[in-house]
């Protein structure tokens, strides 16, 4: 079933190069932030090249519930005019996160320092989605949260009215988690402290720099330890938000197994915390290459260049590695498909609890389309089919994934005999002009009647 409607089936199949210019989306995890720092600014934080993907905009209309002047100018371009930090006001109905973990987990965030009571849902994915590694944390700062069995939404949160600054190890890899800390320890007197084994994206950390928040990093034995004083005043910016290197994936990998390709995917981010993905196919043998290496706006950027492989190898994933490409390892296991050997992905636990089991999800997908998979809690491992190529022919579940849906999706370009989803309507999370931008590269991509 589809989040919002009726599913959409979408079959993918071989056709001949996928060649061109693909400009993708903004940055999924850099507009969340955008929208809700800029609700806590006082005056007009101005925004270009927001994602509008149903999650952001899901965020943009909890932001407006809880007292900001959210307002759309023209495509990706947005201003928000922000209450201050401690200014939210009660939102009078429930906040619908549909789809989105990072919105409903930056919200708790958010509201938990917040004198007053808030109600969360979200559709069926997330509502299966464990919340207690975010309520716990804002448990310290005082705030209660009443949910379903297990910590699930729906669930209501009941704002601290004098909360007190915590210290906080995030016991998984979570820059949700982590951030959610630091948004709650905004209108926390005192200094809250994250503590992170393993780094994870820092879009947050460096945005609430950019906003005027007193934050430093230092690495320490126990990891990385953010510092973050309380009630700052946060003053309005302009953001320019950076294309997302997990949308780029899809075009770079699609391009890297389908016979004959050449793609340039122009002005992507990549920030360390974020670019594992691209580091491991170079380890495969891809032939990709980072062309006008630059800074934007404070973070390395490079318009990416991706031909077909046709000699790609399986490696051992480093583990320490799994935080910087997490949303990719969908998309990974495709390409590993069509590599010569195995391809070994450990200590990527995380994968289990996201939009869908993301291991359990793409083992159905690869198996179906004749790809030898095996899993364990935390692992992984493809063998890949070399020049023997994927034989494909399969109808598959998208489990309300984005990722899944249009990691099948790529792997249909490429196998024998077509793919199909069985509802690609998820896709509009992240990535809503996916299937335009695939078919000017030449992807034959139909709908499906059922
Ligand atoms: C995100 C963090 C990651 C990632 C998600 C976006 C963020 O989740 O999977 O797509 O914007 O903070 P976790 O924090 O659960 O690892």
């Amino acid at each position: 079933m589809s989040a919002h409607g009726d599913p959409a089936p979408l079959q993918s199949r071989r056709a001949g190069p996928l060649r061109g210019t693909v400009e993708v989306p903004g940055d999924k995890s850099i507009s969340h932030r955008a929208l809700i720092l800029g609700a806590m600014a006082v005056g007009e934080t101005r925004i270009t090249g927001l994602l509008e993907g149903q999650d952001v905009l899901d965020t943009g209309r909890a932001m407006a519930a809880f007292g900001a002047e959210v307002t759309r100018h023209g495509p990706g371009e947005w201003t928000v005019n922000g209450v201050g930090v401690g200014g939210f006001a009660e939102p009078d109905h429930v906040i619908d996160c549909g789809n989105s973990g990072t919105g409903v987990r930056l919200l708790m965030g958010a509201v938990a320092t917040h004198d007053m009571s808030v109600t969360f849902t979200g559709d069926a994915s997330l509502n299966g989605r464990p919340m207690g590694r975010v309520t716990d944390p804002l448990a310290q700062f005082g705030a209660r949260a009443v949910g379903r069995s297990g910590g699930r939404l729906p669930l209501t949160l009941v704002g601290a009215a004098q909360p007190v600054p915590v210290r906080y190890a995030t016991p998984v890899p979570s820059a949700q988690v982590k951030s959610a800390v630091l948004l709650a320890g905004l209108n926390t007197p005192g200094q809250t402290v994250v503590i992170e084994r393993e780094a994870t994206r820092d879009h947050s950390e460096r945005m609430l720099a950019g906003f005027g928040a007193e934050i430093t990093t230092c690495d320490t034995d126990e990891g990385r330890e953010i510092t973050l004083t309380g009630h700052p005043e946060l003053t309005p910016q302009q953001i320019a938000v950076p294309r997302d290197p997990s949308s780029a994936a899809f075009p770079v990998c699609a391009a890297l197994i389908v016979e004959g390709s050449d793609v340039l995917v122009p002005n992507i981010g990549l920030n360390p915390t974020r670019a594992g993905l691209f580091e491991t196919l170079l380890e495969m043998g891809a032939d990709l290459t980072y062309e006008n290496q630059r800074e934007e706006g404070g973070e390395p950027a490079a318009d990416l260049r991706a031909r077909f492989s046709p000699d790609m190898r399986g490696i051992r994933v480093p583990p320490e590695r799994a935080a910087s490409m997490i949303d990719e390892y969908p998309i990974l296991s495709v390409v590993a498909s069509f590599a010569e050997g195995v391809t070994d992905m450990p200590g990527v636990a995380e994968l289990r609890v996201k939009e869908s089991d993301r291991i359990d999800a793409m083992a159905h997908v690869l198996r179906a389309c004749g790809v030898e998979i095996e899993d364990g809690p935390d692992w992984w491992r493809v063998t890949g089919r070399g020049a023997g190529g994927v034989p494909g022919g399969a109808t598959v579940a998208a489990r309300l994934d984005h990722r899944i849906a249009m990691s099948a999706l790529i792997l249909g370009m490429a196998s024998r005999e077509p793919v199909t989803v069985d509802d690609a309507s998820p896709i509009a999370t992240s990535f809503p002009i996916f299937e335009a931008l695939m078919k000017d590269l030449g992807a034959s991509l139909t709908q499906e009647t059922e």
